[in-house]
């Protein structure tokens, strides 16, 4: 089999740590660039079991350095990008907006300009369905790769300019691009900010659970498991300039998701507290995926599966997250949750 060579951006983090250890080990022949900067979303613990494998690399850069990037290309000429890199928290780009604009848009701008100057075989773009804007409550309409784009945050705005970027590059030069737009995920080394991990996190500990306004926004959750394999497929069949959406029909307000670990622990609702409402928060999210799915996709984890088996992991795995909840974050949670500013 042809050796390739692979960039992943930021697989410290949590969708792009899976993706590096679902490709090293699945690939032995595909050498793996993991490239990085290391915000607090990235670490690099959760490799220790793949970082001494030999298709395994580690590279500490900014997405945004043009210069590092360029010479990173030109010197290793990848023949595949998997774009994950970027600021990601919804509730961060309402405090810090500036840090999207220059990671997710010019980050990408960047990382598009050297892909076209070593002329890569795929790029494909990590987008997420927020950038299609909300969908009210009725449960009969998806987001379909024809709806139009309409952020409401400063997080989906900037991933939406980054998406229009990527389809000017294929558009004006040919760079082979995808675009895959993801409901929410979770799963293994999910960060503790977010609301899954949070809530494990915070029930294991009898803290309080923050739910925003009255709990019944909809998010439709994929296990990352499942994203990562829908990413391998499109990496290698997907049809170039092509938009797919990825999302397995898993649809459960926030306060469902919520009383559901505290029963799973057994523990008491009563550690529920309801907190001031997330700004410009988008009532719902639901993907409609049958693009992919003709493609070859289909999900293995149900919702109810899938939250097991976090859970689980959260269970074994304390020595992952409690250095994360046990450093700055602590001024993170502070800020957040008292300044009511979400
Ligand atoms: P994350 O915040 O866990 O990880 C982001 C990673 O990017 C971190 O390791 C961070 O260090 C790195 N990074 C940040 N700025 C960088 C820079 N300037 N240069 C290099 N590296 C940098 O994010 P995630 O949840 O894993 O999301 C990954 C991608 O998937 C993002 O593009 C996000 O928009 C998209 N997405 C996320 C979800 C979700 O539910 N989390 C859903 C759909 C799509
Ligand atoms: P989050 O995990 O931040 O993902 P996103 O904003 O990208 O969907 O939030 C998921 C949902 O949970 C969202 O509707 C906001 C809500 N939420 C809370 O109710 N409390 C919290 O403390 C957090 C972080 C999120």
């Amino acid at each position: 089999m042809t050796r390739k060579k692979i960039l992943v951006t930021g697989g410290a983090g949590f969708i792009g740590g899976n993706f590096v250890q679902y490709m090293v080990n699945k690939y032995p022949h595909y050498d793996i660039y993991n490239l990085d900067l290391l915000t607090y979303a990235g670490d690099l613990t959760k490799h220790r079991e793949i970082e001494n494998k030999e298709n395994y690399y580690f590279v500490n850069a900014d997405i945004a350095d043009s210069d590092a990037i360029i010479t990173l290309f030109k010197k290793e000429k990848f023949d595949y990008v998997v774009h994950f890199a970027a600021e990601s928290h919804v509730d961060r780009s309402i405090t810090e907006p500036e840090i999207f604009v220059r990671t997710n848009i010019l980050g990408t701008q960047v990382l598009l300009d050297a892909a076209k100057q070593i002329n890569v075989t795929k790029f494909v773009h990590i987008s997420t369905d927020e950038v299609y804007g909300e969908l009210d409550f009725d449960p009969t309409t998806f987001f379909t790769e024809e709806t139009p784009l309409q952020p409401n945050s400063p997080y989906s705005a900037s991933k939406a300019s980054s998406d229009l970027l990527v389809r000017a590059y294929h558009e004006t030069f040919g760079l082979p691009v995808n675009i895959t737009r993801c409901s929410n995920n979770y799963g293994p080394f999910h960060f503790p900010e977010k609301l899954i991990p949070l809530t494990i996190s915070r029930v294991l500990n009898e803290e309080k659970v923050p739910v925003y306004g009255d709990g019944k926004n909809i998010r439709d959750w994929l296990h990352v498991f499942d994203h990562c394999a829908a990413i391998d497929l499109v990496l290698h069949k997907g049809a170039n300039g092509e938009v797919y959406n990825v999302g397995g029909h898993n649809e459960r307000t926030n306060i469902e998701v919520v009383k559901t670990i505290i029963k799973t622990l057994g523990k008491s609702e009563e550690l529920i507290e309801f907190v001031t409402d997330r700004l410009g928060h988008d009532k719902r999210y639901a993907i409609d995926p049958s693009k992919l799915e003709r493609l070859g996709w289909q999900p293995i984890y149900t919702f109810e599966k899938g939250i097991a088996q976090t859970i689980d992991w959260y269970l074994n795995n304390k020595w992952w997250w409690e250095q994360i909840i046990s450093g700055e974050y602590q001024n993170y949670f502070k800020k957040q949750y008292t300044l009511e500013n979400h």
